[in-house]
């Protein structure tokens, strides 16, 4: 990495103060690896992280592959065709009020470049409501061999440009999804390849102005105890951070995207939101520097009352970090099922949006009630082997 500076981050006196210095009296005449960090974005990264993770606003996730928009869009009976994908989408950006809640939302590629029907960019309806265009920066999971039938994640041949290319479109936060699998128990080999695919994703994202969201999901699959998840996330967040440092990525900076601690999807015993947030909590707190702003938990096909409840329990004391939403089918089921593909349900759709949205806000600020809910807001979305 170049060592020259541009005169923005020269103006910028903060990331001086967070770039390790070499120590008085350090060897001098060889290379000094503390001092390669780049950081010419430094100061956009951090202001565009502190504004995605505000008091009572999340991150809607809207960045299924055109494959599982499919799905989505072929259980209400609606076809997979561009246009269709695009409507969809337009409801969720145009939503009324969505800017109170969101502030962040996470585009497909082909998303970052549509437009609404009035003509607008997706990315100007975004920005004029005050939420942070994202942008899915990795190319899909595929299987490791000699694994205990692992993934690992492709997509870093190319990033750099991908990323400088999203920045132009208007992109100032990405996101990487690598998975973790409990079942046939996962190996070290898949472990450090997931950790280090993140790390090497994010030190490139962060270089072109990306606020990179870091994901290594533990999947809900399998029968295992809370115990086990608790302590694959250990592992999982600890190499994960070794590396981050390992590549010099900026933490203040970052966002994360984990999974909540919680027993697998197939576990007979099943745990209260208590226990999920003490559970998570103190994996999390073993794990994560406070200097990371802001903790943005996927929802993993819990119901969206489930994933509600969690994240309240979480925020009834204190974090060092902002500890919110990044959820997908969590934010999105009844939006869906309202909407059936027929304009006349578009604004009802809408609020329905909102409804979660503002359920999520208020978990956020650790407020939520869910004496309102619907019988549909407690009907679980996992599905065995689930690909984004
Ligand atoms: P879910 O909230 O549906 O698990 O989505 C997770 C995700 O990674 C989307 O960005």
């Amino acid at each position: 990495m170049a060592a020259s500076m541009t005169a923005k981050s020269s103006a910028f006196l903060a990331p001086r103060a967070l770039v390790p210095q070499a120590p008085a009296g350090a060897p001098r005449g060889r290379p000094v690896h503390w001092e390669v960090r780049c950081g010419a974005y430094d100061e956009e990264l951090v202001a565009t992280a502190n504004s995605i993770a505000s008091a009572g606003r999340g991150i809607l996730a809207m960045d299924e592959s055109n494959a599982t928009c499919g799905k989505r869009l072929d259980s209400i009976g609606v076809e997979n065709t561009e246009d269709n994908r695009r409507t969809y989408r337009e409801l969720l950006v145009t939503t009324p009020g969505l800017g109170q809640y969101i502030s962040g939302a996470i585009l497909f590629e082909e998303t970052l470049y549509q437009s609404a029907s009035d003509g607008r960019t997706f990315v100007q309806c975004l920005k004029e409501q005050n939420i942070v265009p994202g942008i899915k920066v990795d190319k899909g999971l595929v299987p490791m061999t000699n694994s205990n039938g692992e993934s690992w994640c492709q997509g870093l041949d190319g990033l750099a440009q991908r990323c400088a290319e999203y920045y132009k479109a208007g992109a100032r936060f990405c996101k990487w999804r690598s998975v973790v699998s409990i079942p046939g128990g996962p190996t070290p080999m898949a472990l450090r390849d997931c950790a280090y695919g993140l790390a090497r994703y994010a030190a490139i994202a962060q270089e072109a102005g990306l606020v990179p969201i870091v994901e290594p999901e533990v999947l809900l699959d399998g029968d295992h105890d809370i115990d086990t998840t608790f302590k694959v996330a250990q592992d999982i967040w600890a190499e994960t951070f070794k590396y981050l440092a390992d590549n010099k990525v900026l933490f203040e900076g970052i966002l994360l995207k984990p999974s909540m601690v919680t027993p697998g999807a197939e576990c007979p015993k099943r745990e209260s939101p208590e226990t999920v947030a003490d559970y998570t909590l103190k994996m999390l707190k073993s794990r994560v520097p406070p200097a990371v702003p802001g903790i943005m938990f996927l929802s993993g096909g819990q119901s969206e009352m489930e994933a509600t409840l969690n994240l309240n329990a979480m925020n009834q004391s204190p974090n060092p970090w902002h500890v919110s939403f990044s959820y997908a089918r969590a934010l999105q089921n009844s939006v869906l099922k309202t909407w059936q593909g027929d304009a006349s349900n578009s604004k009802a759709a809408q609020e329905a949006l909102i409804k979660r949205a503002k359920a999520n806000s208020m978990a956020q600020l650790g407020k939520y009630d869910p004496a309102e809910e619907s019988a549909e807001a407690g009907k679980g979305m996992y599905e065995k082997g689930y690909t984004y």
